[in-house]
């Protein structure tokens, strides 16, 4: 076969290689831009695991890699002026330069040709090859030249970041640090790849890299700035930069690349060209190397060139889907970082660790016991006021609120049953209820409980607005308190425009096929639609609305509910009040979030007026509307329960949207 990779980084070289390894016949050429010392970027992180994936591969090329790693085991966290350190991490370092040169030497040993300082203008110069590769990385013209075919999709990240070097040793510990400025907070991802240096990726926020005046430095102003901002860490070492051919000042937003199809023709897309992982997770050259040795061998199992392109874009997809989903989570932590930079060292450390989803509590039992003992000590005392003998999982201490005690922290979540007649719970109820409540779960809810019958979502909805209702729950609340000591909270909702509607197994949120009664909301606007126009509530209508769910909270109370959650989320009437989407009113109830949110707050005040004082409540929110910028988004739902928090409400329960 005759093949030519076009970009010769990590993943070209090493596809090269195992093409010859597997057949020395190939004819293999590298045609690559930069000459074979240059190298923009520093180190690059391998895991054990990849490194053992490599041997297999070519126990050579592993070896002199192996021979030239930097390990450390220890993740160092600095915040706040202390610096938490946890084991068990185990990573390797090598420079990207020193990778480059021991695939270089090796392609070169099995006879791979490479042609350096060559600049690939388009694939039409290698008409003559049975198989392209289009490994010239994250800004790949050939994938950018057929973005159509290969469904590229690019989501440019929030945060700045600007990948560095230095001499300043971080030789036994990855190492992350936190600075606050006037404008944000800045940090450091920094470890160590050769004897003498280390990687050091700076990264902030977009406002913080504008109030610091960056986008106004070019390289070494920037550089210089940051050796002054970050001097305590780098310890009197300059920060290096080898980035020269970037314009401006090398800071970056991440491109996260994903691409729908993966091959076109005898063209195929290899690493960073057809994906990335963020760098926080420090997976993108074992991605791009696995890839080639999965390319390899399909081309040699496989009865065709088609039929080892669709193998290899299936298995590396789901192999670089599940990396990308943990990337993501780490990207985000990293944009969010603001949320948590106020916690504890340790709760901050913790959720640093744990931020990929891909390391779990136990996982870090696994890697270092002592430190997660500490941590699970810590959250014990804030959790008790007493330092533990033996500490338990944060999930299994007790919480208190106002007179309530919850023996752990588990919850079971609302979950509308759809099988009372007339708004009564029935035995249904008391064997659902009653058999969650034995379960272990410390507390348990009720479905949404709605307080008129126009405010149930479907006729199979619970209520609580008869006589025969209190009753009914009286009985359920009876066994749960009896039995187990599960506290139960009942979550008190009306349906507004999202009511009317057919049992969840007979067609969610479809309005009945008959017998549907009017709906109400806070504009005529329909949930979707199929589903009725509401009729705009007036000041009497919301009053009324008030007293229906104060009558309801006092028969809660009454009937011995420990909580009480008032439901303002997922469409029905208090969310379709706080999101623009359904509130178009024009007096003092819609426009502003302040406004939005006023008839919300006004019946929780009335609802707290009746409820028991050392009872508490909570409130759900919806955190999203999955109508992008139109709806409600993370960010608003922080500063709602912000204000929820403010006016006294106990817990809020935030639902994913
Ligand atoms: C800040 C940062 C930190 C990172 N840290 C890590 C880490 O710790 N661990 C890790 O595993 N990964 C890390 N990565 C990712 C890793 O560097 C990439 O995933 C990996 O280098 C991708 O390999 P590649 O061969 O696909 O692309 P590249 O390494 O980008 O190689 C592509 C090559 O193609 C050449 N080329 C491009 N266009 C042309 C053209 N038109 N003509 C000729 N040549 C061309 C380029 O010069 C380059 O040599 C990091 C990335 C960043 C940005
Ligand atoms: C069958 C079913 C019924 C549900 N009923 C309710 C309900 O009555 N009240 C409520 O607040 N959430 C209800 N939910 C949502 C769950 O409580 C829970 O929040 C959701 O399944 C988890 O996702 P989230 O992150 O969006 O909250 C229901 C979910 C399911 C699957």
């Amino acid at each position: 076969m005759k093949i030519v990779c076009l970009g010769g980084g990590p993943a070209g070289l090493y596809f090269a290689i195992s093409m010859k390894l597997h057949d020395p016949s190939h004819q293999v050429t590298v045609v690559e831009r930069n000459r074979p010392d240059d190298t923009f970027g520093w180190g690059v992180v391998l895991s054990d695991e990849t490194l053992e994936n490599l041997r297999r591969n070519d126990a050579v090329s592993a070896r002199a890699i192996k021979e030239s790693f930097a390990y450390w085991d220890y993740i160092d966290v600095r915040i706040h002026g202390r610096s938490l350190r946890s084991g068990g991490h185990g990573f390797c370092g090598i420079g990207r330069k020193k990778l480059l040169n021991i695939l270089q030497d090796r392609a070169a040993e099995l006879g791979v040709e490479m042609v350096f300082q060559t600049e690939v203008e388009g694939v039409e110069a290698y008409a003559d090859a049975d198989l392209i590769v289009a490994s010239d990385g994250i800004n790949s013209k050939t994938r950018e030249r057929y973005a159509d075919v290969f469904q590229r999709e690019i989501d440019i990240r929030k945060n700045k970041f600007i990948w560095l070097g230095t001499h300043r040793k971080f030789d036994d510990a990855f190492t992350f640090t936190f600075k606050h400025t006037d404008h944000g907070w800045i940090w450091a991802h920094a470890y160590q790849f050769d004897t003498d240096t280390a990687t050091f990726i700076v990264e902030c926020s977009e406002a913080t890299w504008a109030g610091l005046g960056f986008d106004a430095m070019d390289q070494d102003v920037t550089i210089a700035a940051l050796e002054k901002l970050l001097a305590d860490d780098l310890g009197g070492h300059a920060l290096m930069s080898n980035a020269r051919h970037l314009r401006g000042s090398a800071w970056l937003n991440f491109p996260r690349v994903l691409c729908g199809k993966w091959s076109h023709g005898n063209i195929v897309l290899m690493g960073d060209a057809a994906h990335t992982a963020h760098f926080s997770i420090g997976s993108g050259t074992k991605l791009v190397m696995e890839d080639a040795i999965q390319l390899a061998e399909f081309l040699h199992v496989e009865p065709s060139l088609e039929a080892a392109f669709d193998r290899y874009e299936d298995e590396r997809r789901v192999e670089v889907l599940r990396l990308q989903s943990t990337a993501r989570n780490s990207t985000e932590w990293f944009e969010d970082i603001e949320r948590y930079v106020d916690l504890d060292p340790v709760q901050f450390t913790y959720g640093l660790l744990t931020r990929s989803q891909r390391v779990s509590h136990e996982n870090l039992r696994l890697r270092d016991k002592y430190w997660l003992e500490m941590a699970e000590a810590w959250f014990e005392e804030q959790a008790t006021g007493r330092q533990p003998f033996s500490p338990r999982p944060p999930m299994f201490t007790p919480f208190e609120l106002r007179g309530l005690r919850l023996e752990n922290r588990v919850v079971v979540s609302p979950m509308d049953q759809c099988s009372a007649r007339d708004g009564t719970p029935d035995k249904w109820h008391l064997v659902h209820y009653g058999s969650r409540s034995l379960g272990g779960a410390a507390l348990v809810y009720t479905e949404m409980t709605c307080v008129s019958p126009e405010g149930r979502i479907t006729p199979g909805c619970t209520g609580m607005y008869a006589p025969e209702h209190e009753a009914a729950w009286r009985e359920v609340v009876d066994f749960v308190h009896a039995n187990g000591t599960a506290k139960f909270a009942i979550q008190l909702g009306h349906s507004g425009p999202k009511g009317s509607t057919k049992l969840m197994w007979d067609g969610m949120d479809e309005p009945l096929v008959e017998g549907n009664w009017p709906v109400m909301g806070p504009s005529p606007v329909p949930w979707s639609p199929e589903n009725q126009v509401p009729h705009e509530m007036t000041r009497a209508d919301m009053e009324q609305v008030t007293q229906q769910f104060v009558r309801a909270a006092e028969m809660s109370a009454r009937a011995g509910f420990d909580v009480l959650e008032l439901h303002y989320a997922h469409g029905y009437l208090l969310s379709a009040f706080v999101t623009p989407v359904t509130n178009k009113r024009t007096d003092e109830y819609g426009g502003s979030l302040e406004n939005r949110m006023r008839y919300p707050i006004e019946l929780f005040h009335a609802v707290r007026a009746v409820w028991p004082d050392d009872k508490p409540i909570s409130v759900r929110i919806s955190s999203h509307d999955w109508v992008g910028d139109a709806g409600i988004q993370p960010q608003d739902a922080v500063g709602i329960a912000e204000m929820l928090n403010a006016e006294g409400v106990d817990i809020v329960d935030v639902s994913a949207g």
